[in-house]
């Protein structure tokens, strides 16, 4: 089979890795890819919003697979136009990509089918929000812009003035443009975050192995938010009992009410879940593998993802057994110094051949590869991950790693996965 991977980060390139492991892959391509994709698959210089230039690439290449990886993409309907032109496709529709896209659209589907989440209001006009922020509202509170904004679309305000703000930029500033001319206003609430990732052909649902990712940027979550500054799996707080809560009240309600709302979600379904003191609660979805934690999750799956992609696709999904590599997964993100807000690129990366290789992978996220030599190229950089027998002895594994590796500012938190 000729595999073609929409995307170019961290996630892509562990796509990429396990991609080539299948016995049915003769071809990878990644579109756009990077430095480190560039050494495992033949990168093609398209970006994975162009879905124009996506969707020609795979007819005129006799693409036998297309693996759709990152949010923009899926929400302006990647899969949906591959599938027009004949292209088999893994991912979900537009329509169940909305799942993501739309804050509101998750929160309305939430309430409407009794789905566990913080309550909320919906507000498109600024003055009607910043007066329910002056009034009825208690602190801190979550804002939400309902489009997609590079996971930055997020704000946990402390008080009045930060939400307003908040409000402000979003609504009347416009720094997301048209994702945040509606914002959902919603109850902070507390407890253990975890990723559960599930493949989901629209009827049978495979939840993976759980995970957490590290969104601030300092340790002890600390400083702006983030992509995700490492993560490690499993969850120490997710237990049986939590599971088949989770999987109850949650995950099969959800894949139902996708399916009755007409929207059925063939891919893989994210649920970032928060174990309060009521119940786990669902605080977003995301229509995709998140990143970095598919740095952590894909390493330790043992099947042939190439073949769950296809049964997902075809309806198969009941045929599939999956199975764990028992241990712990780390991984550590290796940051430009100033990400996520302003940083420089191209800087050389030395030490990439110092890495021991034994349970230790390197996923390059923005990275350049030029004349044998690597460069940064992007405010992630690399991710670095480890196995170990425990979550303890995955961590220093992969920081013990990370000491071997250099470039100009680079910064990466020292606490991953040791709460
Ligand atoms: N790590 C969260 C995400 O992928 O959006």
């Amino acid at each position: 089979m000729k595999v073609l991977v929409v995307g170019g980060g961290g996630r892509e390139h562990a796509l990429v890795w396990k991609i080539r492991q299948s016995s049915m892959v003769k071809e990878v391509y990644c579109a756009p890819g990077n430095g480190g994709i560039s050494q495992q698959a033949q990168c093609v210089d398209i970006p994975a919003t162009d879905i124009g230039g996506i969707t020609k690439f795979a007819v005129e290449n006799k693409i036998d697979l297309a693996v759709v990886a990152p949010d923009d993409p899926l929400a302006l309907g990647a899969v949906d136009k591959l599938e027009e032109k004949g292209i088999r496709a893994f991912g979900p529709s537009k329509a169940a990509a909305a799942i993501e896209g739309s804050k509101v659209f998750a929160k309305d589907l939430m309430k409407k089918y009794g789905i566990p989440t913080a309550p909320y209001r919906v507000f498109d006009n600024f003055v009607d929000a910043r007066e329910y922020i002056t009034t009825c509202c208690s602190f801190p509170v979550v804002i939400k812009a309902d489009g997609l904004a590079l996971g930055k679309g997020v704000i946990i305000a402390k008080d009045k003035g930060e939400a307003v703000e908040a409000l402000d930029n979003m609504m009347v500033k416009k720094i997301f443009n048209q994702a945040g001319q509606r914002v959902v206003i919603e109850q902070f609430i507390t407890g253990p975050e975890v990723s559960l990732l599930a493949f989901t052909d629209g009827e049978t649902v495979l939840p993976m192995v759980t995970s957490q990712d590290h969104k601030r940027a300092y340790d002890n979550d600390e400083g702006p938010n983030t992509g995700g500054m490492g993560a490690f799996s499993p969850s120490p707080y997710y237990s049986d009992a939590v599971h088949e809560r989770v999987m109850d009240e949650i995950v099969h309600p959800t894949i139902k009410a996708m399916k009755q709302e007409g929207r059925p979600f063939k891919g893989v379904l994210y649920f970032g879940l928060m174990l309060t003191e009521e119940g786990p609660k669902v605080l977003e979805y995301n229509a995709r593998f998140g990143d970095p934690e598919a740095q952590v999750v894909i390493p330790r799956l043992k099947n042939d993802l190439v073949d769950i992609f296809i049964k997902t696709i075809e309806g198969r999904l009941d045929e599939v057994e999956l199975e764990w590599d028992s241990r712990s997964a780390a991984c550590i993100v290796l940051a430009s110094g100033g990400y996520p807000k302003a940083y420089q690129k191209g800087y050389e990366i030395s030490g990439l051949d110092d890495i021991n290789h034994s349970d230790c992978m390197v996923f390059h996220a923005g990275t350049l590869y030029k004349d044998g030599k690597y460069y940064t190229n992007g405010g992630r950089v690399l991710g670095i991950t480890a196995l170990g027998e425990s979550l303890k002895g995955a961590v220093e594994k992969a920081y013990e790693n990370v000491k071997r590796i250099s470039f100009k500012d680079m910064h990466f938190r020292r606490d991953i996965g040791c709460k």
